[in-house]
């Protein structure tokens, strides 16, 4: 599975299996439901289950969650703490594996994947942000984006990574000589420079003042645009939802609610 074929159009299905199409939220849905049909799938959960068992009890982190990703739509995942949504970006981005379902990228089941298979999965296709941003912390700004670079297939340039979250004049700053947003958009620069097909940010504003928040933010929806990069953004914040293509409400391990957003707010709209 060293080598994913490209991408190709396979079964559209809005929200996944088990989400009825009564659950999508009226607006927006029937020009999302067009739109749908002319887009790839990038990513297709199929009745996800994630079961932990600590001693006497069993925690069920997902109940059977159905979802496709579009080929570079932007979702946001709101839903109350302890509701699933790490369990699930972890598990589609390959750093864990469900208890039972499928993962389907480019016709591979991740969750039958080796160990290596899931590594080069993750090293050439996927981008991870989190909201603590790992750093290196005697490397400068470069040094940690070149870090990917220099093992990834085709990678952008870490400077022009860096350009493209706005931290050009920063390149040879070191993380404690950066603030809090700015180290967090090395950390998107990290992510993206290896040109991902997938951009997992868990949620990458929690740790952030509204002001620096809307910049990172900012990044990640130019990365979006300009890359076509499709990605998934955790948050506690329902005001950044309003910037999302679609809106996913988790609850107790499942998808409750899919929402779809007729027009994308910018950052300057936002309520945060
Ligand atoms: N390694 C683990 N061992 C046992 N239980 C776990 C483990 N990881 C997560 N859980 C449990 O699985 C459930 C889902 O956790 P998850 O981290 O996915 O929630 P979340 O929606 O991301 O929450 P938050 O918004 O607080 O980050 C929780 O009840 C959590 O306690
Ligand atoms: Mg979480």
């Amino acid at each position: 599975m060293a080598q994913f074929p490209s991408a190709k159009v396979t079964a559209i299905c809005v929200g996944g299996g088990r989400t009825a199409s009564s659950e999508l939220v009226a607006l927006g849905a029937e020009r999302w439901l067009t739109m749908a049909h002319e887009r790839s799938v990038a990513l297709s959960a199929r009745d996800l289950t994630k079961t932990y068992n600590t001693g006497a009890t069993e925690v069920r982190a997902l109940n059977h969650v159905d979802l496709d990703l579009y080929q570079g739509e932007l979702v946001v995942l709101l839903g109350p703490s302890g509701s699933g949504k790490s369990t699930l970006l972890n598990i589609l981005g390959g750093l864990d594996k469900p208890t039972a379902g499928e993962v389907l990228f480019r016709d591979h089941d991740l969750t039958k994947a080796s160990d290596r298979e899931l590594n080069l999965y993750r090293r050439d296709h996927v981008g991870f942000v989190f909201q603590f941003y790992n750093l290196i912390p005697s490397l400068t700004a470069r040094e940690n984006v070149a870090l990917v670079t220099e093992i990834a297939p085709n990678p952008m340039s870490p400077s022009d990574a860096l350009n493209l979250v706005g931290l050009h004049d920063r390149q040879n700053h070191f993380p404690a000589q950066l603030s809090g947003g700015e180290q967090q958009r090395v950390a998107i620069a990290r992510a993206i420079a290896k040109r991902p097909d997938l951009l997992f940010c868990d949620e990458p504003t929690g740790a952030l003042d509204s002001k620096t928040g809307i910049l990172v933010l900012d990044a990640i929806l130019r990365i979006n645009r300009e890359m076509g990069t499709t990605t998934a953004l955790i948050t506690h914040n329902a005001g950044i939802a309003d910037v999302a293509n679609r809106v996913i409400f988790f609850a107790d391990g499942r998808i409750v609610n899919i929402k779809v957003n007729e027009t994308q707010r910018s950052t300057s709209e936002l309520a945060w």
